[in-house]
């Protein structure tokens, strides 16, 4: 199965940014990290990040068109961003939002994930091994649907 991992805002910066919140793993580690799960599950991973918007809206358009499933760290899009929910809503295989920290603890305008409701599921607050747990859900939802 197809499956791409998108990234926001910021994301690229990991492991130097806020490492008390975000963890010292960096983002090439977090490639890493996708594509071994990844290979190890028989999935095709593509990782990816991006700091434009309408970027991310294109490959979301894409897996659409696709039918591909999706793990989306929307980052601070999450909280705002319609045009990025609209297009999670084309989405025809599954989405898993994940977010690196507990939003739910942190700041009131991070509670609150416009995302979420299109999402099939949401991981947060689990560091990084969110994205793992991510792609064991969707390799298991893969193997039930024979
Ligand atoms: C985040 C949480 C967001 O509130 C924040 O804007 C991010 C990262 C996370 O992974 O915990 O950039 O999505």
């Amino acid at each position: 199965m197809r499956v791409y991992v998108f990234n926001g805002p910021n994301l690229g910066r990991l492991g130097s940014r806020q490492v008390d919140v975000y963890g010292v793993t960096s983002y090439a580690d977090l490639v890493e990290l996708c594509e071994s799960t990844g290979r190890a599950l028989g999935l095709a991973v593509t990782v990816r990040q991006t700091d434009a918007e309408h970027e991310l809206i294109g490959w979301l358009h894409t897996a659409a068109d696709e039918g591909a499933a999706v793990v989306l760290n929307p980052a601070a899009w999450s909280h705002y961003s319609i045009a990025v929910r609209d297009a999670c809503a084309l989405l025809r295989g599954p989405l898993v939002e994940v977010h690196i920290s507990n939003i739910h603890a942190r700041e009131e305008f991070r509670h609150h994930s416009v995302v979420s409701a299109v999402a099939t599921g949401v991981i947060c607050g689990l560091g990084v091994d969110g994205y793992r747990l991510a792609l064991h859900h969707l390799a298991a939802r893969t193997d039930q649907a024979g």
